[in-house]
């Protein structure tokens, strides 16, 4: 797997990429996940309609230009003329890859006929994609589900009309829309849609760790695999994922110093980046999954860190324990 893999002219750094995920995958958090150097991280998904009209919130969502390379922006919607515009304000935005929503379950997003919704109506899905493509010159890729429910897999036909369409990359999650998160992701299942279309197609769902990794792209024979969830409070888990998809060593583990550089760095871009109030709320998310995901804290350290620092409004208390957490975990174990 060591191979350089393309999307039109953009050389991935590796096969690992981060998923778009809402609320999650924001430019605080899209500038520290590059430091690790994923293939690409996609944005959150940005309403088209809303986007294109000049919202606050999809200038929000798109950000990057200058910064993050390539610059994936997602767009979502159920209106092929929106769409169109999504992709022409995403290329203007200064997007290098414009990704296609067929993927998100969730029922704001279906009850509006997009998302994975698309799935269940081909010709209106084609039809997104014929404007998304009219409306960019730049590379168009797609991120769906299985299909709606077990009786209608149809991802390999999805896949194969829009390929012939022009889109350029996949991304397949291996789940139904009726699954939403449940039970396990299929990556056997996502290898219909890998040998049904000659461009690359990326297995998503449950990757958290190399091994879960390569055993993905094995049952898969996908070309590389997509990783969301397990990013969440440990974004240099790519590291060991990256090392083990391309059949390196494992890595050494990242110091106690730089995992509170990243741990610091992220709460304190994320206040910088949102108004103030918005940015305590998103930024708590984040902390809450650093002291979940920090193996030396044990459950009581965890639950009296949680209660304190994501409710707290002393953003330098906030930083002092992100940096606890990692360098004095002991000091922690007293106060608890
Ligand atoms: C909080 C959250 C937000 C998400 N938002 C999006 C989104 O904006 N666009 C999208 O295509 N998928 C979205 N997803 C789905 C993820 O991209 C991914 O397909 C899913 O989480 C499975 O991968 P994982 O098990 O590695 O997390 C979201 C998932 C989560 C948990």
């Amino acid at each position: 797997m060591d191979s350089p893999l393309y999307i039109g002219k953009h050389r991935l750094a590796s096969r690992v990429l981060v998923a778009p995920m809402s609320g999650i995958t924001d430019l605080p958090f899209r500038r520290i996940l590059q430091r690790f150097q994923p293939g690409l991280v996609v944005s959150e998904m940005v309403a088209s309609e809303g986007f294109s009209r000049g919202t606050g919130e999809g200038r929000e969502r798109s950000a990057g230009a200058g910064e993050i390379d390539p610059l994936v922006i997602q767009l979502v919607g159920r209106d092929p003329y929106w769409m169109r515009e999504g992709a022409r304000h995403a290329e203007a935005a200064g997007a290098h890859i414009v990704d296609i929503n067929m993927g998100c379950p969730a029922r704001k997003v279906v009850g509006g006929q997009s998302g994975s919704a698309l799935m269940r109506e081909p010709e209106l899905a084609m039809a997104i994609i014929e404007g998304v493509l009219e409306g960019t010159h730049k590379p168009v890729t797609l991120k769906m589900r299985l299909g709606w429910d077990h009786d209608s897999l149809n991802a390999p036909d999805i896949a194969r009309r829009a390929v012939g369409l022009g889109v350029c990359m996949l991304t397949v999650h291996g789940r139904t829309r009726c699954q939403f998160y449940e039970g396990d992701a299929d990556w056997e299942m996502v290898g219909k849609t890998v040998r049904a279309v000659d461009v690359p197609v990326f297995v998503n769902g449950d990757i958290q760790t190399g091994t879960d990794a390569v055993q993905a792209l094995e049952q898969s024979g996908a070309a590389g695999v997509m990783v969301g969830r397990g990013l969440v409070g440990r974004p240099w888990a790519l590291r060991e994922i990256i090392a083990k998809v391309n059949g390196e060593p494992t890595p050494e583990p990242l110091s106690a110093d730089d995992m509170a550089d990243v741990a610091t760095s992220h709460y304190q871009y994320t206040l910088d980046f949102y108004p103030v109030r918005k940015g305590l709320r998103v930024a708590r998310k984040h902390v809450a999954g650093y002291i979940d995901h920090a193996p030396q804290l044990g459950e009581d350290q965890r639950s009296a860190l949680r209660a304190e620092l994501c409710r707290t409004e002393d953003t330098e208390r906030v930083l002092e324990g992100l940096r606890d957490i990692y360098l004095r975990p002991d000091a922690l174990e007293v106060a608890a």
